[in-house]
């Protein structure tokens, strides 16, 4: 994950942005930090079954975290990032920590537990005129209405809330210098949404989002670069992630069109291909796939790839 650099960085390399498994992300402004939620999010495009409300929830609440390290925090090493996804199951679970003053010394409360219990509370926030209180609820109640687990930490004090719903905070003898939040949220609740950004006593459809912001054009089209589906075009597990990575950006709105680029792409292998075009193809069938999906600027050999692929797939099946 990347972990042993910031430990011992002389000694270990820095975790690269472009690698595909989770790695640990620092952000010490607002750009690096939306690029590391960037990366958070095509992260989970690729390796989870996500609907659009729940890809939204999750960019919400990561955004919340992580824009309070920067807010609240004065922490000197900004903030880090990390999410995965469970194996086994659907899912994810992101960390955010940050090495600053703490939410006790940020909300001005003495008590240490009360101060970090306060803190998931709707509308409780160390400045009313520019903020709401709403962030760390939120995230909260997402972990409840996932049946997941949800942590913060904060100087002495530790709250943690199980899968069945039960908070427990205790006052630790040592004390985490700073802030962490864990929190999970469960891909496969098709009603995350709904059950659990009610803000204000008003559901909360957050606007904006990554789909919109990187993929969608006008009329009904979503495009999409192939280098940002995964991380090679040469390998069957690289072909598993692209696809879902597809999967997800048609999956709610069978009205959208995508369009996939392949320029600067110069070679595919045929495995990659039938992964990807072969099986989304024989999946969705020759006529739904020929209205929906289109590759643009692809060179000739990759068309002859994915031609082939597409043909051999039909007659095998899935
Ligand atoms: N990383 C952090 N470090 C220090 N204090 C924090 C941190 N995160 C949250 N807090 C404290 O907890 C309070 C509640 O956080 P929360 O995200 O719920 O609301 P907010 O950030 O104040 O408002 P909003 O998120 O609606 O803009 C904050 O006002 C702040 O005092
Ligand atoms: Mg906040």
């Amino acid at each position: 994950m990347g972990l042993p650099h910031y430990v011992e960085h002389r000694k270990f390399a820095k975790p690269r942005l472009n690698s595909s498994d989770p790695s640990v992300l620092q952000y010490l402004d607002q750009d690096e930090r939306e690029v590391a939620v960037d990366k958070v999010i095509k992260s989970a495009l690729r390796k989870t079954d996500l609907s659009r409300a729940n890809i939204a929830a999750l960019e919400w609440a990561v955004n919340e975290i992580t824009d309070n390290v920067l807010t609240h925090s004065q922490s000197h090493v900004g903030g880090f990032l990390i999410c995965h996804k469970l194996s086994h199951h659907d899912i994810l679970e992101f960390t955010v920590a940050d090495a600053g003053i703490g939410v006790a010394r940020s909300l001005g409360i003495l008590d240490e537990c009360e101060a970090v219990e306060r803190a998931i509370q709707e509308g409780v926030t160390r400045n009313k005129s520019t903020n709401q209180g709403n962030g760390l609820y939120g995230t909260y109640q997402l972990a409840l209405a996932s049946s997941g687990i949800f942590a913060l930490n904060s100087a002495h004090a530790n709250l943690y809330v199980t899968k069945a719903g039960e908070m427990h905070i205790r006052d630790e003898s040592i004390p985490y210098k700073g802030t962490y939040v864990v929190c999970q949220i469960d891909c496969a609740n098709p009603q995350l949404i709904e059950h659990a950004l009610t803000i204000g006593g008003r559901e909360h459809s957050p606007a904006y989002d990554y789909i919109e912001r990187k993929h969608e054009q006008a009329g009904g089209v979503l495009r999409v670069e192939a280098k940002d589906l995964c991380q090679t075009f040469g390998s069957r597990q690289s072909g598993i992630e692209a696809r879902r990575y597809i999967s997800n950006l048609l999956r709610d709105d069978d009205g959208l069109r995508l369009e996939v680029d392949f320029a600067n792409v110069f070679v595919i292998s045929s495995s990659f291909a039938d992964e990807v075009f072969g099986k989304l193809f024989v999946e969705m069938g020759p006529l739904r796939y020929m209205r929906r999906i289109s590759l643009r600027n692809v060179a000739p050999a990759i068309e002859g790839l994915i031609d082939r692929a597409i043909t051999l797939r039909s007659q095998t099946g899935l």
